[in-house]
Protein backbone atom coordinates (compact mmCIF):
# COMPACT_ATOMS: atom_id res chain seq x y z
CA UNK A 1 0.00 0.00 0.00
CA UNK A 2 1.86 2.76 -1.67
CA UNK A 3 1.50 6.76 -1.72
CA UNK A 4 3.48 9.54 -3.71
CA UNK A 5 4.36 12.69 -1.17
CA UNK A 6 3.54 15.65 -3.08
CA UNK A 7 3.76 19.21 -1.51
CA UNK A 8 0.04 19.94 -3.31
CA UNK A 9 -2.70 18.07 -5.08
CA UNK A 10 -1.32 18.08 -8.60
CA UNK A 11 2.35 18.70 -7.64
CA UNK A 12 4.93 16.30 -9.37
CA UNK A 13 6.41 13.72 -6.96
CA UNK A 14 8.67 13.91 -3.73
CA UNK A 15 8.97 11.03 -2.22
CA UNK A 16 6.72 7.66 -1.47
CA UNK A 17 5.81 5.81 1.50
CA UNK A 18 3.99 3.06 2.42
CA UNK A 19 2.94 0.02 4.63
CA UNK A 20 4.06 -3.27 3.92
CA UNK A 21 4.44 -6.91 5.12
CA UNK A 22 1.00 -6.96 6.47
CA UNK A 23 0.43 -9.79 8.97
CA UNK A 24 -3.83 -9.28 8.89
CA UNK A 25 -4.64 -12.25 11.89
CA UNK A 26 -1.70 -9.81 13.97
CA UNK A 27 -3.47 -6.81 12.73
CA UNK A 28 0.42 -5.06 12.00
CA UNK A 29 1.98 -3.99 9.45
CA UNK A 30 5.68 -2.12 8.66
CA UNK A 31 5.82 1.30 7.53
CA UNK A 32 8.29 2.50 4.66
CA UNK A 33 9.23 5.45 3.14
CA UNK A 34 11.51 7.24 0.92
CA UNK A 35 12.10 10.85 -0.22
CA UNK A 36 14.25 12.05 -3.33
CA UNK A 37 17.53 13.97 -1.85
CA UNK A 38 16.31 17.19 -2.77
CA UNK A 39 13.45 17.60 -0.96
CA UNK A 40 15.10 15.72 2.29
CA UNK A 41 15.44 17.96 5.85
CA UNK A 42 12.16 19.83 5.59
CA UNK A 43 9.85 17.22 7.97
CA UNK A 44 7.85 15.94 4.73
CA UNK A 45 8.66 12.37 5.58
CA UNK A 46 7.57 12.72 8.89
CA UNK A 47 4.75 14.32 8.28
CA UNK A 48 3.59 11.95 6.15
CA UNK A 49 4.20 8.38 8.67
CA UNK A 50 2.47 10.37 10.57
CA UNK A 51 -0.66 10.44 8.56
CA UNK A 52 0.10 6.96 7.45
CA UNK A 53 0.10 5.61 11.03
CA UNK A 54 -2.90 7.33 12.15
CA UNK A 55 -4.55 6.21 8.79
CA UNK A 56 -3.47 2.71 9.75
CA UNK A 57 -4.87 2.58 13.35
CA UNK A 58 -8.10 4.48 12.12
CA UNK A 59 -9.11 3.86 8.67
CA UNK A 60 -7.19 0.30 8.58
CA UNK A 61 -8.02 -0.83 12.32
CA UNK A 62 -4.29 -2.06 12.98
CA UNK A 63 -2.77 -2.25 16.33
CA UNK A 64 0.89 -2.19 15.57
CA UNK A 65 2.86 -0.66 13.00
CA UNK A 66 6.62 -1.42 12.94
CA UNK A 67 9.61 0.43 11.22
CA UNK A 68 12.98 -1.22 10.48
CA UNK A 69 16.17 0.54 9.45
CA UNK A 70 19.83 0.14 9.41
CA UNK A 71 21.16 1.46 12.53
CA UNK A 72 23.77 3.60 10.68
CA UNK A 73 21.07 5.10 8.42
CA UNK A 74 20.08 7.91 11.55
CA UNK A 75 18.15 10.15 9.39
CA UNK A 76 15.38 7.20 8.90
CA UNK A 77 16.21 6.51 13.00
CA UNK A 78 15.06 9.56 13.49
CA UNK A 79 12.10 9.93 11.40
CA UNK A 80 10.99 6.88 14.11
CA UNK A 81 11.72 8.54 16.77
CA UNK A 82 10.46 11.74 15.79
CA UNK A 83 6.89 9.69 14.96
CA UNK A 84 6.50 8.24 18.54
CA UNK A 85 8.05 4.66 17.50
CA UNK A 86 9.71 3.16 20.56
CA UNK A 87 12.83 1.35 19.97
CA UNK A 88 12.49 -2.30 20.68
CA UNK A 89 15.38 -4.17 19.82
CA UNK A 90 18.36 -5.26 17.37
CA UNK A 91 18.46 -8.10 15.00
CA UNK A 92 22.31 -8.93 14.42
CA UNK A 93 23.79 -9.47 10.88
CA UNK A 94 19.81 -10.38 9.49
CA UNK A 95 19.90 -8.41 6.57
CA UNK A 96 22.88 -9.44 3.45
CA UNK A 97 23.30 -7.09 0.78
CA UNK A 98 26.21 -6.63 -1.28
CA UNK A 99 28.24 -9.71 0.27
CA UNK A 100 28.15 -7.94 3.50
CA UNK A 101 25.62 -8.47 6.72
CA UNK A 102 23.71 -5.88 8.52
CA UNK A 103 21.87 -5.05 11.69
CA UNK A 104 18.35 -4.64 11.68
CA UNK A 105 16.96 -1.89 14.54
CA UNK A 106 13.32 -2.48 15.16
CA UNK A 107 10.96 0.34 16.40
CA UNK A 108 6.98 -0.33 17.32
CA UNK A 109 4.24 2.00 17.84
CA UNK A 110 0.71 0.71 19.43
CA UNK A 111 -2.29 1.99 19.01
CA UNK A 112 -3.58 4.94 21.41
C1 LIG B 1 15.12 8.42 5.54
C2 LIG B 1 14.73 9.72 4.83
C3 LIG B 1 13.36 9.56 4.20
C4 LIG B 1 14.73 10.85 5.87
O1 LIG B 1 14.51 12.08 5.20
P1 LIG B 1 14.47 13.45 6.03
O2 LIG B 1 14.28 14.54 5.06
O3 LIG B 1 15.62 13.50 6.98
O4 LIG B 1 13.15 13.27 6.92
P2 LIG B 1 11.99 14.37 7.06
O5 LIG B 1 11.45 14.69 5.72
O6 LIG B 1 11.07 13.89 8.10
O7 LIG B 1 12.79 15.66 7.56
C5 LIG B 1 13.32 15.69 8.87
C6 LIG B 1 14.47 16.66 8.90
O8 LIG B 1 14.02 17.93 8.45
C7 LIG B 1 14.26 18.91 9.48
N1 LIG B 1 13.18 19.92 9.35
C8 LIG B 1 13.34 21.12 8.74
N2 LIG B 1 12.18 21.77 8.74
C9 LIG B 1 11.27 21.00 9.37
C10 LIG B 1 9.90 21.16 9.69
N3 LIG B 1 9.23 22.26 9.36
N4 LIG B 1 9.26 20.16 10.34
C11 LIG B 1 9.92 19.05 10.69
N5 LIG B 1 11.25 18.82 10.41
C12 LIG B 1 11.91 19.81 9.76
C13 LIG B 1 14.28 18.11 10.76
O9 LIG B 1 15.01 18.77 11.78
C14 LIG B 1 14.98 16.84 10.30
O10 LIG B 1 16.38 17.01 10.23
P3 LIG B 1 17.34 16.19 11.24
O11 LIG B 1 17.08 14.72 11.04
O12 LIG B 1 18.71 16.60 10.81
O13 LIG B 1 16.95 16.64 12.61
C15 LIG B 1 15.73 10.07 3.69
O14 LIG B 1 17.02 10.21 4.26
C16 LIG B 1 15.77 9.02 2.59
O15 LIG B 1 14.94 9.02 1.68
N6 LIG B 1 16.76 8.12 2.65
C17 LIG B 1 16.89 7.06 1.66
C18 LIG B 1 15.81 6.01 1.82
C19 LIG B 1 15.78 5.42 3.21
O16 LIG B 1 16.81 5.28 3.89
N7 LIG B 1 14.56 5.04 3.64
C20 LIG B 1 14.34 4.46 4.93
C21 LIG B 1 14.67 2.99 4.88
S1 LIG B 1 14.55 2.28 6.52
Amino acid sequence: MTWVITDKADGPMLGLVGLCRFVHEHRRAEVAYELLPEYRGRGLVSEAVDRVVEYAFTGLGLHRVEGHADPANTKSVRVLERCGFSREGLLRENYLFGGKFYDTVIFGRLVG
